[in-house]
């Protein structure tokens, strides 16, 4: 059998499209070009969407590349022998040029041709039909005239493709070599609209993606993609530094993946100009690098090595001139983070342990059973909120009482000062509770995380030493001014808007908030006016104190948990707005001056946000 490797593989595909009059195009960074809603480019087609969408190309209405994409979903994934948040992905596209025959036909003959798979060893999935869309009874008669014998018909679900949860997508057809996905083309005619209707497009486009790891354990009839030329030299030196086998046990064998793939991620994240912190990409990063540290310390590695498990990493990856180009920074951000993180590890786990030990575990044979339930990630969500509401929130699938829940369950609060005080991220605590029978529900966590952030970024009284904190002049003001815009976005939208985040800095103010849709032209425009209106009114500021009940009674807004505070802080503009806060405020509204939207996205489904400054 050939032996196939990684730049080999990437060759092959790029030639073989250029000989097809494909253009190839750069391999764009991981940080999405244009300020999108997802943190990591996550697919080949990301960097294109304005020209799926219509847009002209400068290179042509066909294109070929191997993209980067970080996809972080799956993190909990990783450890098993094909999960990964780095992979490199091999694509084509047709710009309202070549659909369904050719595409098809150009794929058969990749695959057959120069990969030479045999075709008996072939088989592929087109899309059902639906409502939105009919059965794609055309890319099945043309998989079968290409002699292929095993066509499935699936739904949405298995053969549709989108990149989140708007934009341009369509069915596509799946192709599997012995029941192993490999490749697959989307015919993207669709554009699915934020009310959820899926509008044809101007042009009708392909886009397809091939993984290179799991391509070349395929090839190379591996089923574990940890074991090809992208991963082995990585494994090797884990070894080294180990003194374990790779493959001999369950548990060291996972370490070892995880390790790999959150140092390869890692090391492409930092030289694409992000370093670790608290929010957004610095924070996922952070996330990789301790994750990793942490199965470092399970392997029983004693000194730093994140820095050495690097070195693979560049050199299997020295086709990327950003990674030689960023090496010596790479490496000191990573030794830097491991530093910071190994500095307060070991009290961490000695105060996780203590924690766990006041808990009563769930007993392991129902935890067992509540974890293979294919849904019990809703169900310990559902949990939570029931809990809350004061539902019934016993599991009866898995036979655990309320009282077994209470007793098993870290708090929101809990995991919080785990984080707080030693850094852990809370994948990391989830793993550690899991790994002992209890529960910890990430949502809670956040929760207090999310107040947490708000008190640090405005408290001047400096308890809490996060670095986040700051109650300059300029946060001060701007923090004023979101009260403003909070109370404006419930007036002129006539909706029941909340606070769903909130990020101040010292040049812009960053608002999340509830709202189905974006925000029209002229609503942002009457926001910003009723905003004014309300600094030129030069309303004064007051603050009282008083208990969560009471500022609850007298319709202030905000987070009502009053076994958070006994007495909470109660800021009103004059008749205009009243919000629980932490403060600190302006006196008067006309400190602020001017204030001035400068974007309005989306963060999530059913979540805005708006960034504003004040001039
Ligand atoms: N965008 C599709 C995918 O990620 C095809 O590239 O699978």
């Amino acid at each position: 059998m050939e032996k196939w490797n990684r730049k080999k593989l990437i060759k092959e595909y790029i030639e073989f499209f250029k000989s097809k009059k494909h253009k190839e195009i750069a391999n764009f960074s991981l940080v999405p070009e244009h300020d999108s809603t997802v943190l990591f480019t996550t697919a080949g087609m990301h960097p294109l969407v304005p020209f799926l969408l219509g847009q002209r190309h400068t290179a042509g209405k066909r294109l070929v590349n191997v993209q980067k994409c970080i996809r972080t979903g799956d993190i909990d994934e990783v450890g098993d022998a094909v999960h990964h948040t780095f992979f490199e992905m091999l694509g084509n596209w047709s710009l309202g040029d070549y659909f369904k025959k050719e595409a098809i036909d150009m794929s058969y003959e990749f695959l057959t041709r120069i990969l030479k798979i045999p075709i008996k060893n072939l088989s592929v999935s087109c899309f059902a039909g639906d409502k939105d869309a009919p059965k794609d009874e055309e890319s099945a008669k043309i998989w079968k005239n290409l002699g292929i014998k095993k066509i499935k018909f699936l739904p949405k679900s298995d053969n549709w493709w989108i990149a989140g949860e708007t934009g341009p997508c369509g069915p596509d057809t799946e192709m599997f070599v012995n029941g192993v996905e490999i490749w697959n083309d989307v015919f993207m005619q669709y554009n699915k609209t934020k009310e959820g209707r899926y509008e044809i497009l101007k042009q009708k486009n392909v886009d397809t993606g091939m993984g290179v790891e799991r391509t070349l354990a395929i090839l190379n009839n591996l089923d574990d993609n940890y074991l090809t030329d992208s991963f082995l030299p990585i494994i090797k030196e884990i070894e080294k530094l180990s003194g374990k086998k790779y493959g001999k046990d369950e548990g060291e064998t996972r370490a070892m993946r995880i390790i790999a793939d959150h140092i390869k991620a890692s090391v492409f994240i930092i030289a694409d100009g992000i370093l670790p912190g608290n929010v957004e990409r610095g924070y996922v990063l952070r996330r990789l690098i301790r994750r990793a540290v942490r199965y470092g310390k399970e392997l029983g590695i004693k000194d730093n090595f994140t820095c050495k498990v690097a070195i693979p990493v560049f050199q299997i990856y020295d086709d990327y001139e950003i990674l030689r180009k960023n090496k010596t920074k790479i490496t000191e951000e990573l030794e830097k983070e491991e530093e910071k993180f190994r500095k307060t590890i070991e009290e961490g786990l000695k105060a996780a342990e203590k924690l766990f030990s006041g808990k009563i575990p769930i007993e392991r044979k129902k935890f067992i059973k509540l974890m293979q339930l294919p849904n019990h990630q809703e169900i310990l969500k559902e949990l939570w909120n029931k809990k809350r509401e004061g539902k019934d929130y016993s599991i009866k699938e898995a036979n655990i009482s309320e009282k077994e829940i209470d007793n098993a369950t870290i708090t929101g609060k809990e995991g919080f000062l785990l984080y707080q005080s030693f850094g852990f991220p809370a994948e990391m605590i989830l793993e550690l509770s899991r790994e002992k029978n209890l529960l910890f529900y990430r949502g809670e966590f956040r929760i207090e995380l999310e107040k947490h952030q708000e008190l640090s970024r405005t408290s001047s009284s400096g308890v809490f030493k996060s670095g986040l904190a700051d109650s300059s002049e300029e946060t001060t003001k701007l923090h004023t001014a979101t009260h403003l815009l909070n109370q404006a976005l419930r007036e002129i939208l006539k909706e029941d808007i909340h606070q769903k985040g909130s990020n101040i800095t010292a040049e812009r103010l960053r608002f999340d908030f509830n709202f189905p849709r974006k925000l029209t032209a002229d609503e942002l425009e009457k926001v910003e006016n009723l905003v004014n209106k309300k600094i030129k009114e030069k309303l004064d500021v007051k603050c009282e104190e008083m208990k969560p009940e009471e500022a609850k009674k007298s319709g202030a807004q905000g987070v009502f948990d009053s076994k958070y505070r006994e007495k909470v802080k109660v800021y009103s503009i004059a008749n205009f707005s009243k919000e629980i806060c932490a403060g600190p405020h302006v006196k008067n509204t006309g400190e602020l001056e001017k204030f001035k939207i400068i974007k309005e996205e989306a963060v999530a489904a059913g979540v805005r946000r708006i960034k504003a400054i004040l001039e």
